[in-house]
């Protein structure tokens, strides 16, 4: 049993690494980066209202008649959010968010109330990497052995299990 459920951890983690997700709407940062969360609606409707919400019910930030407030936003987004008025002419709601922290991460969601639509992205937040350079070509040989080591174990656990 154990031995099986390690042969199906390993070949998840060696197949992992293929099936990227579509990244459309993933939205990769690191610690203290500013990013723009993109909110486009390319309809000829323009909304007034606007509600920007992160993991569903937190306060982002509040675009009420055509205008950015920040009442009741979430301690977490204080002095960090920017709007940019100029552009909801052209039904563009991107928030800027500043100062990321690990905290931010998670599903950030613009959803128009009167419209009764919403869209959905995901912040991804890093660490600051430690060293320029995560994984150093050299030492790859033995990863590499590593890795031809591991497969080889889970194809021989593989075998044991189908017998
Ligand atoms: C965020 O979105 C993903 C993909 O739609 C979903 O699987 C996950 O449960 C969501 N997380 C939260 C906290 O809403
Ligand atoms: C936000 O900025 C204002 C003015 O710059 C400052 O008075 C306030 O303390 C800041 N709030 C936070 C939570 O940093
Ligand atoms: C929407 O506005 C933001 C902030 O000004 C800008 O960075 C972004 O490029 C705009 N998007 C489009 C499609 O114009
Ligand atoms: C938001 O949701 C993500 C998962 O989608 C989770 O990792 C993160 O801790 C949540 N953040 C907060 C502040 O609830
Ligand atoms: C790997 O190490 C060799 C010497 O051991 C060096 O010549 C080469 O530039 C290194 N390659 C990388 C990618 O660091």
């Amino acid at each position: 049993m154990v031995l099986r459920s390690w042969v199906i951890y390993l070949l998840l983690h060696l197949t992992g690494k293929v099936s990227l997700q579509n990244s459309a709407d993933k939205i990769d940062s690191v610690v203290g980066d500013s990013v723009i969360l993109p909110c486009l609606y390319e309809n000829q409707q323009r909304s007034t209202d606007v509600l920007w919400r992160h993991n569903v019910s937190r306060r982002v930030l509040n675009i009420i008649n055509g205008k950015p407030s920040t009442e009741k936003q979430d301690d977490m987004f204080k002095n960090r959010t920017e709007s940019f008025p100029s552009e909801y002419s052209k039904g563009n709601y991107s928030i800027e968010l500043k100062d990321l922290k690990l905290t931010h991460a998670g599903n950030y969601t613009c959803f128009f109330p009167k419209l009764n639509e919403k869209k959905m992205l995901q912040l991804v937040v890093r660490e600051k990497p430690v060293e320029p350079t995560r994984k150093p070509r050299n030492s790859s040989t033995e990863a590499q052995s590593l890795k031809i080591l591991t497969f080889l174990i889970a194809l021989v656990g593989l075998t044991l299990h189908l017998i």
